[in-house]
């Protein structure tokens, strides 16, 4: 087993700068996106909320891994059109498409998650702003938005758990992240080991992640008594 991993280890490493790459990029990306829509989506009017709705049903009613086909092989079917607005090179990329792939799906969990601290955020803070003629803009930057990321906090860890662990589908659109070149060293040496390997690896990353996580967290809440 030995031989095998220290002959095999760069290949496993470069896998997993592209798996960290891919998921540090997606879920911050989705983090962005994700602000704007759980706001539309607490709004009263249906024209913002449905359309919002509507993309994070998509995105968290079907398997993540149709939603990289229909991209990557989907977007063959728009070859004329895709050439003529210079993007094709970008969409025969599987790591682009990965990204975005996965930026969407966890854009829709990561709103999901907002909307619901959002929801939570207790009235009377807001009413406590409103009566000291705090304008809403800075109601929401001062009072609403952080309270309720520090309540989303430990769910959007979660999230980014999800995704680092989710992304080994991006190997089956060749992608070569971790999974991919641990699949590619298997089909080369036929050591079963190297599926072990992996997965510590994977469990590494995922631990390290956790505690830098808890860490932030710590600061987040450090004004907290309870
Ligand atoms: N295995 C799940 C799927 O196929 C992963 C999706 C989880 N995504 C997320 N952003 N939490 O859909």
């Amino acid at each position: 087993m030995l031989d095998v991993l220290t002959r095999f280890a760069p290949m496993l490493a470069d896998g997993a700068l592209i798996t960290l790459k891919i998921t540090l990029l997606s879920v911050s990306m989705a983090a962005l996106l994700a602000l704007p829509l759980s706001l539309m989506r607490i709004q009263e009017s249906r024209f913002l909320r449905w359309p919002v709705q509507l993309i994070i049903s998509f995105f968290r009613g079907t398997p993540l891994i149709a939603q990289l086909f229909l991209l990557y092989y989907g977007s063959g079917q728009f070859r004329p059109f895709l050439m003529e607005m210079g993007l094709w090179g970008f969409f025969r990329d599987p790591v682009n498409c990965a990204i975005l792939t996965f930026t969407m799906n966890s854009m829709a969990y990561q709103t999901e998650i907002l909307r619901g601290a959002l929801q939570s955020v207790d009235k009377r803070s807001v009413e406590a702003g409103k009566a000291m003629g705090m304008p809403m803009n800075l109601l929401y930057r001062h009072i609403v938005l952080p309270l309720a990321y520090r309540t989303a906090f430990p769910a959007l860890g979660n999230e980014v758990i999800l995704m680092l662990k989710g992304g080994a589908v991006a190997s089956v659109i060749t992608v070569m992240d971790l999974m991919g070149q641990t699949r590619r060293v298997f089909s080369q040496s036929f050591d079963i080991n190297v599926y072990l390997v992996a997965a510590a690896m994977y469990l590494i990353i995922a631990i390290v992640f956790v505690s830098i996580w808890r860490l932030f967290e710590r600061y987040l809440n450090r004004h907290q008594s309870h």
